[in-house]
């Protein structure tokens, strides 16, 4: 006869009278790993029985049963006393709940739901994305800078129907070429898509090398520079659910002409200046402009006849506005504490 149902039974008594001395979860964490934990005491116990010959093997097993039941629950009730969770090896002063949608995911959800409202078509679009499409086709030529290795991640060892590296999207306007061609459209249409975008930049409060845009693109005949500002102000002021003011400045991107940035008026002070837009009343918000003639020759558009607009803008920059969170890595943190704030 072995001495494992005595063992474990000893064990047992031993780790439920221990419970009683413990009065943080961080204590009852590294209980958890003594006793009940992957190599803890009982769990070791527990695993001897497989090994006791035929005869003694059920008897063991039933004690074993019960002991393993009775320090289950009263580890149980002394994490609930606590007011807590200890999870493998971490632990968790907050109670758990259920599960819900990250705040980026609840923003791009908002956006859409605006957008679609408005009449735009949504269409999606590829994050690893060949050279012609990222670049070539929106004017970006081979020499110039937007391409350089320091803002662009290429992807090694992949290549593109243009025999040149894949890269990660350096924004979404690929979708130009590829929303209206792949989706078969024909003029008139408006079109919107949202997602992420890469770029090699060093990561602070408001940049990371991962982020996302939105971005809308308007073909008719009559489009023109007013009807961008009313969309835009229509979009942003649905957004925060208030009237917002926007203003055009003239700006460079290749594949529009005029091409302008586009700022909004501040939403936390209204335009009188405070510190979330440096004391200018104004934040900025995104680059647009009227599609270039030659952006729209490639998608089989004749730009005699036709007029288009684009904008394109940040995301997370949005959604840092409307939740007022003023760090943009909090997006990317596992901090309860902070996600649990957009259940
Ligand atoms: N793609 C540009 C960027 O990422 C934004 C933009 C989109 C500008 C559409 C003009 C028109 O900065």
């Amino acid at each position: 006869m072995t001495d494992t149902p005595n063992q474990l039974q000893n064990l047992g008594q031993q780790a439920i009278k221990a419970l009683d001395g413990i009065a943080t979860l961080t204590e009852l964490e590294a209980w958890r790993i003594t006793y009940i934990g992957r190599k803890g005491s009982i769990t070791l116990a527990l695993k001897q029985i497989k090994e006791l010959p035929e005869e003694e093997r059920r008897a063991a097993g039933k004690i074993g049963n019960e002991i393993r039941q009775a320090v289950m629950q009263a580890f149980a009730a002394k994490e609930a006393s606590l007011g807590g969770k200890t999870v493998g090896g971490e632990v968790s002063d907050l109670p758990a709940g259920p599960g819900h949608l990250h705040p980026l995911t609840l923003t791009m959800r908002r956006i859409q739901d605006i957008f679609s409202a408005m009449g735009f078509t949504y269409v999606e679009g590829p994050e690893v994305e060949e050279q012609k499409f990222n670049f070539d086709l929106l004017n970006i030529p081979p020499q110039h800078p937007a391409r350089a290795e320091t803002d662009t991640f290429y992807v090694a060892g992949l290549k593109g129907s243009d025999s040149l590296p894949l890269v990660l999207r350096t924004h979404v306007s690929n979708m130009q070429n590829r929303g209206p061609v792949e989706y078969k459209l024909t003029p008139p249409f408006k079109i919107f898509y949202q997602g992420r975008t890469f770029r090699s930049e060093k990561a602070d409060a408001t940049h990371g090398s991962v982020f996302h845009q939105l971005e809308f693109m308007i073909v008719n005949k009559t489009a023109s520079m007013a009807d961008l500002k009313k969309v835009i102000q229509t979009f942003y002021s649905t957004f925060f659910q208030k009237p917002v003011d926007v203003r055009l400045r003239p700006s460079y991107f290749p594949f529009v002409e005029p091409g302008v940035e586009v700022d909004m008026s501040c939403v936390f002070c209204g335009g009188s200046g405070c510190s979330v837009c440096k004391h200018t009343g104004w934040i900025e918000m995104a680059g647009a402009g009227a599609v270039h003639p030659q952006v729209l020759k490639n998608i089989n558009v004749d730009p005699d006849r036709y007029q288009g607009l684009a904008l394109g803008g940040g995301v997370d920059r949005l959604a840092m506005l409307y939740y007022g969170v003023n760090d943009i890595r909090l997006f990317w943190s596992d901090d309860i504490r902070f996600l649990r704030q957009f259940s």
